[in-house]
């Protein structure tokens, strides 16, 4: 259900009441996308080319991420980025046509995604109408229709041209923050997210320990990781909640939402489907080996449908599962920061007036606008995964402290990988902390 989950576990009723008004507002704002661009003859495309991942513009109130070439529905190109919902009023979108460098400006659709949770910050596409006449590959953004281009900067279009899936799965992680150096629990989830087969994972960096930088390293020379730095600190002051404490801030859970979607665009065209969870969670199919034989058999029963939900568990941290040390030896970890998942088979019962939170697995193909355990905007319904097939293993503080031990269910199904997972650990560990 709709972002019950995260920090807070709101009851049911307050649950579907947020997610009934969120769908029927998003009913009545379907974007327009602007008239045909407004041509500048006579100029020419220079501008400084930004490749940061959040871009302020000269109004301090809007920041680009990215823009994404769209054409599903017309012609047009969606920029990703955070705007204040009501200081930003107009923007337009500078198109630079070669080879003949003539300028076509088309006032953009300003589309503030609804799960801001009152923040004065959230999560924007600014939707504008390509000019008909050629394939742009650059944009600039701008709060007015006239000025000097030479000033602004500009921002490759990507997705512009299309290219072959280079993976099947992709797992995207949002924002790692607060110096994060949980390293075994987070070398752990990388090996079994490659175990099930994940041949990619994008993670959002905003700040992490020096140990856990060495780590990353190591994914990226792989060829598995794929940081994208996230400075969104150095320009909001970002709140450690999803729902607005009215304390000033300006943006919840380190932009999480902007993050999310970016990474669909991001791998849109790269990657037949897109993992959205955190890194101390695992989508653990129960029935099947891995996510390829399980997404077979759910596509299959779904033909029509691109997204996928799995409820969430909480294995909490504080509750140890003996483990035979002879099949699973692990004592070498000890030194190695953070948990060691395989210590945590115990999860927590469902509680009568909560709903879990799902995360999802999608085709990014069919996705318009995403949250955290729902999509906003899709070309496709959604699907409710039954906890039989598979669960969101999501190993962290209990959420249930006060329930004894014999309330939990032990669930081991992570264990049917233990070989596998300790000898990949072990050989990253080799290579990295020891
Ligand atoms: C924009 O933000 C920067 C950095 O915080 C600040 O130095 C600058 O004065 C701000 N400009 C405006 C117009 O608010
Ligand atoms: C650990 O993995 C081995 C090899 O796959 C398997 O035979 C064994 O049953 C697993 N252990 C547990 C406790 O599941």
């Amino acid at each position: 259900m709709f972002f019950c989950g995260r920090n807070l576990y709101l009851p049911a009723a307050a649950c579907i009441l947020t997610f009934i008004s969120v769908v029927m507002l998003s009913y009545l704002s379907t974007p327009r996308h602007s008239a045909i661009p407004k041509i500048i003859q006579g100029s020419n495309c220079r501008g400084r080319t930004v490749n940061s991942t959040i871009t302020a513009l000269e109004d301090n109130r809007t920041f680009i991420v990215a823009p994404y070439f769209d054409n599903r529905e017309s012609k047009i190109t969606r920029v990703i980025g955070i705007v204040h919902h009501e200081e930003v009023t107009a923007l337009y979108c500078w198109f630079c046509c070669q080879p003949e460098g003539e300028i076509h400006v088309s006032r953009g659709h300003i589309d503030v995604h609804l799960d801001r949770f009152d923040f004065p910050y959230g999560a924007a596409d600014l939707l504008c109408a390509e000019p008909p006449t050629c394939d742009p590959s650059y944009v600039s953004i701008h709060s007015f229709s006239n000025g000097n281009i030479e000033q602004l900067p500009r921002f490759e279009i990507k997705n512009r041209k299309p290219e072959p899936f280079s993976a099947d799965f992709t797992v995207c992680i949002s924002t790692m923050f607060g110096n994060y150096n949980n390293v075994l629990q987070f070398i752990q989830s990388m090996e079994m997210y490659k175990i099930l087969g994940a041949q990619r994972v994008v993670i959002y960096k905003n700040s992490c320990s020096p140990l856990m930088e060495h780590v990353l390293a190591f994914y990226i020379a792989e060829g598995t990781a794929e940081v994208i730095p996230w400075p969104i600190t150095s320009h909001l002051k970002v709140s450690p909640h999803w729902r607005f404490p009215k304390d000033g801030t300006h943006i919840g859970y380190y932009g999480q939402i902007t993050a999310l979607n970016d990474c669909v665009y991001r791998n849109m065209y790269r990657s037949r489907f897109v993992l959205l969870n955190d890194i101390d969670e695992i989508i653990l199919p129960a029935k099947h080996p891995d996510w390829k034989t399980m997404m077979r058999s759910l596509q299959e029963q779904n033909p029509e449908t691109g997204v996928f939900l799995f409820e969430n568990h909480i294995f909490p941290s504080t509750v140890f599962t003996a483990t035979s040390t002879d099949q699973m030896d692990t004592s070498s970890w000890h030194a190695v920061p953070g948990v060691n998942i395989l210590q945590h088979m115990h999860r927590e019962p469902d509680r009568k007036d909560v709903i879990n939170p799902r995360k999802m697995i999608v085709n990014p193909r069919k996705v318009i606008q995403t949250s955290v355990h729902s999509v906003l905007r899709a070309y496709t319904d959604s699907v409710k995964v039954p906890l039989e097939v598979a669960l969101v293993y999501h190993c962290r503080g209990p959420l249930q402290g006060q329930l004894p031990r014999e309330s939990l269910i032990r669930d081991t199904t992570l264990w049917k990988y233990n070989s596998s997972l300790i000898l990949n650990v072990n050989n990253v560990l080799l290579q990295t902390v020891f």
